[in-house]
């Protein structure tokens, strides 16, 4: 069954979890409201049902809470940070704000983030970014646990979601934002739909002898089979250069390396960060980026399509409509949660009871 909550009550719940982990006030903050905005955004597969992962991976003392990441000196416009395992939400904001102290010298800064637990929502920096009126780019490559993905030609996976952001800062009805695994599917769909127990389309996943396949099953409990690289060649190709950029660029391990590596998410980030200022005047830009938008906009939708959509637009709608009816929780993904609260000492009943539903839903 699935039931719809409140944000605000997932927020309390998931904020309570994360203290029972051993995360300070501020970074159980900064865990929960990200979380609880991929939820809100639509990205069910980054919201708070990767909360059990993150429990575990503490439990097992790979992830850390409240890790104080290592700072390095910028190389001009370059930084370095290595986040030593904690939070990655948390660490990737502290990295990115780190970086953006370059900005005022060279009007663009390039962030190296090393070894952070799981940054979630890539879509969050980029936002992040654009909120602070910055353009940027993100390219995460995930390594510590079994690779998901098969390189285009292969029946085995060897490399991850691997996923790209990038946002550009316009403040209005336009607000374009690409975030994106450069699998088919973010694994996390897979999970969600194995939790519900429906199937997905064939074109997400094959079987272990590479014949396309809906059962998410075997992928989620044996990982038998792989996702699939979206476009074929093409997004697999842009799937092995996030690997090499944010692996073998400016992380220290590519999933060549993997068997030495601890048992959890370990996300590396490469993150470029560009002040438009330096290119022309931002409102000027600005203004361009809207008359594009409203171009796109008047492209004649297909059959069957209400209007074309900029990339970022279903993420604002879907925050429209959940901020509104709340945020659909299937009962397995909530089970997993409380057991996990209760490993981590919270008592059960009390816990259950923060799960608050909303009145508004039919
Ligand atoms: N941290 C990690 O290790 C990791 C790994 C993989 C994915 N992720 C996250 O998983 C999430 C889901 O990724 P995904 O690839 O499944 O996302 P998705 O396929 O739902 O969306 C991808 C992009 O397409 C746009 N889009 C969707 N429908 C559209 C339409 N009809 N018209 C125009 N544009 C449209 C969206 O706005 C988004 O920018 C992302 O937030 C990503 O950052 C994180």
């Amino acid at each position: 069954m699935i039931t719809r909550y409140t944000p605000g009550s997932l927020n309390q719940l998931t904020n309570t979890l994360l203290r029972s982990f051993g995360c300070d006030a501020n970074e159980a903050t900064i865990v929960a409201d990200h979380l609880v905005d991929a939820n809100l955004a639509g990205h069910d597969s980054h919201g708070i049902g990767m909360l059990p992962t993150y429990g575990e991976q503490v439990h097992a003392g790979f992830l850390i809470p409240n890790q104080t990441p290592l700072l390095g000196d910028a190389n001009g416009a370059i930084s370095v940070v290595d986040a030593r395992f904690g939070f990655g939400h948390h660490m990737a904001l502290l990295g990115l704000d780190h970086a953006m102290q370059t900005l005022p010298t060279h009007r663009v800064a390039l962030l190296g983030l090393r070894n952070a637990g799981h940054v979630s929502r890539v879509g969050t920096y980029a936002e992040y970014c654009a909120e602070k009126g910055y353009v940027s780019m993100h390219f995460v490559n995930v390594t510590g646990h079994e690779a998901l993905v098969a390189p285009f030609g292969g029946r085995e996976a060897g490399i991850s979601t691997n996923p790209i952001s990038m946002a550009m800062p316009v403040n209005n009805a336009a607000k374009p934002l690409l975030d994106m695994a450069t699998s088919t599917v973010a694994f996390g769909k897979i999970r969600v739909a194995n939790n519900k127990g429906v199937e997905v389309p064939s074109a997400w996943l094959i079987d272990q002898t590479g014949k396309p396949t809906s059962n998410p099953k075997p992928m989620v409990e044996d990982r038998s089979g792989a996702l699939t690289a979206f476009g074929e060649h093409k997004g697999s190709g842009l799937g092995l250069f996030v690997e090499l950029l944010a692996g073998a660029l400016v992380g220290t391990h590519t999933m060549a390396h993997n068997d030495e590596l601890p048992d959890m998410i370990i996300n590396n980030m490469l993150s470029i960060i560009i002040d438009p200022a330096a290119f022309d005047d931002s409102q000027t830009i600005a203004n361009r980026t809207d008359d594009f938008y409203q171009y796109i906009k008047n492209i004649l939708p297909a059959t069957g399509v209400d209007n074309v959509l900029m990339p970022g637009e279903p993420e604002i709608a879907m925050r429209a409509e959940r901020n509104q009816y709340g945020i659909p929780v299937d009962d397995e993904t909530r089970r997993q949660i409380v057991d996990m609260g209760v490993q981590f000492g919270l008592e059960k009943n009390a816990f259950n009871a923060l799960w608050a539903d909303n009145a508004t839903i039919d």
